[in-house]
């Protein structure tokens, strides 16, 4: 019998490995800039946790959310996404009641029974931040901005943010209401899943990829003009923080997001040139959630991308980060005696983190030269009979040309400080 890949998932092979460590490297090199903390949650928890919390009227929870029963009959969800995780622990740690301000972020799977396509799997690796503690609209933008120069910082440049207020539960209440009554008269011509966001969960209506939804939707009114005094403040002082971080920025009336915790700032970057998949990565506020789940009110504010549409972005842009498989030096030793001066160099560098090639069935100069070249290594370390005799080697820097000799004993030393 010949066993296959469950549909919607993928082998991260080693051709690939070395990208995925390099983007969550440097998302937590970032993070650690602005000082978060890394949380693992379990893959798995109830089910009641995201009925709860992301949403018992998203597509999330109702139609993509892999669900099991334990040996014990306990019904449990593998986790579709981080945010309802990483609230449960802040309030089984007791932080809404003992921490200020607590920063934390994340890296890994997260699992959606969704229909696969370019960019949309069942299993998929996010990455992803939440702040807890403050309302100040300055945590907004800095929140975005972090994703923002995450993403800018790799090289992207197809890529724009889309910022929205969704509100709080007083303004939806009356925003609701204005889209039911602008929907009502188009009941018939909604799609069945409109027709039951209708009832349940209007603001989804704008959100629907139906062509003949969409020409509705162009009309609806704006949640924009539906809010009161704070929250519209509120948002223009997002704007105002976003502008002295530098960001550009585009308000889109019609982010409303596919989770039901959202409050007041919605944002996503979309890249394009993803087809429909163009979302890079999304998030916003939740004020309410913490206490909705049982903590004490705590605001809060957030994001998550995915990694796999990330790196078909930076395919697409032609960002290869191939660098890291790129040795540092190439060692090249002619003969028995130069071998073994050299090997303690190779081993010295690498326990240090320098990257270095060398291949020992390789004896000619002419070979060892040749694989030096297609490695594309910065320096290039050689040890021939010469050096032996006067204890240096010959340092090449590759991209130059340019050669020298350096003492054997002062070898290593000399490549870490140049490197
Ligand atoms: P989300 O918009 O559902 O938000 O997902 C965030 C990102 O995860 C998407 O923009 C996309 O890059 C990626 N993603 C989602 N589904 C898939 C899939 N089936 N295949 C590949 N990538 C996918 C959340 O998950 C919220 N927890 C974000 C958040 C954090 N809000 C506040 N804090």
């Amino acid at each position: 019998m010949n066993y296959s890949i469950p549909r919607g998932t993928y082998d991260i092979l080693p051709s690939q490995s070395h990208k995925w460590q390099y983007l969550i490297r440097r998302f937590q090199d970032l993070a650690a800039a602005y000082g978060y903390h890394e949380i693992s949650t379990p893959i798995f928890e109830q089910s009641a946790l995201f009925e709860r919390s992301s949403g018992s009227s998203s597509d999330v929870v109702q139609k993509e959310m892999y669900r099991f029963l334990d040996r014990k009959g306990r019904e449990f969800a593998l986790r579709p996404e981080g945010t309802a995780p990483v609230v449960r622990s802040f309030i089984e740690n007791s932080w809404d009641k003992t921490q200020g301000r607590t920063k934390l972020f994340y890296t890994g799977p997260m699992f959606r029974y969704d229909r696969p396509q370019a960019g949309r799997y069942r299993q998929f690796w996010q990455y992803g931040l939440e702040f807890f503690g403050s309302s100040h609209p300055f945590y907004d933008a800095e929140v975005i901005a972090f994703l923002w120069n995450f993403l800018s910082s790799l090289g992207l440049k197809k890529i724009h943010l889309e910022i929205n207020s969704v509100g709080c539960p007083n303004c939806l209440k009356e925003y609701e209401t204005a889209l039911k009554a602008y929907y009502h008269p188009h009941l018939d011509e909604l799609c069945g899943d409109c027709q039951n966001r209708f009832e349940v969960n209007p603001k989804r209506l704008l959100d629907c990829k139906v062509p003949s939804c969409g020409v509705i939707a162009q009309n609806a009114p704006s949640q924009l003009d539906y809010l009161d005094e704070d929250c519209r403040k509120h948002f223009e002082q997002v704007q105002h923080y976003l502008n002295l971080a530098n960001i550009e920025f585009k308000v889109n009336p019609r982010i409303v997001r596919g989770l039901d915790y959202y409050s007041h700032t919605a944002f996503e970057v979309i890249f394009e040139g993803l087809g429909a998949q163009n979302t890079l990565a999304g998030g916003g506020r939740y004020n309410y959630l913490v206490q909705q789940m049982g903590g004490r009110a705590t605001p809060a504010i957030g994001f998550a991308g995915g990694f796999e549409r990330l790196l078909l972005a930076l395919e697409e842009e032609g960002l290869a980060l191939d660098t890291d498989l790129v040795p540092d030096v190439y060692a090249i030793a002619m003969g028995e005696s130069a071998q073994k001066a050299l090997m303690p160099i190779i081993f010295y560098l690498r326990n240090q983190g320098v990257k270095v090639d060398y291949d020992p069935e390789k004896t000619s100069f002419k070979a060892q030269m040749k694989a030096a070249n297609s490695s594309h290594a910065r320096y290039c370390l050689i040890i021939g009979e010469d050096e032996l005799s006067s204890n240096s080697v010959i340092l090449k820097n590759m991209e130059t040309g340019e050669q020298q000799n350096v003492a054997m004993d002062k070898v290593s030393t000399h490549l870490l400080q140049i490197l």
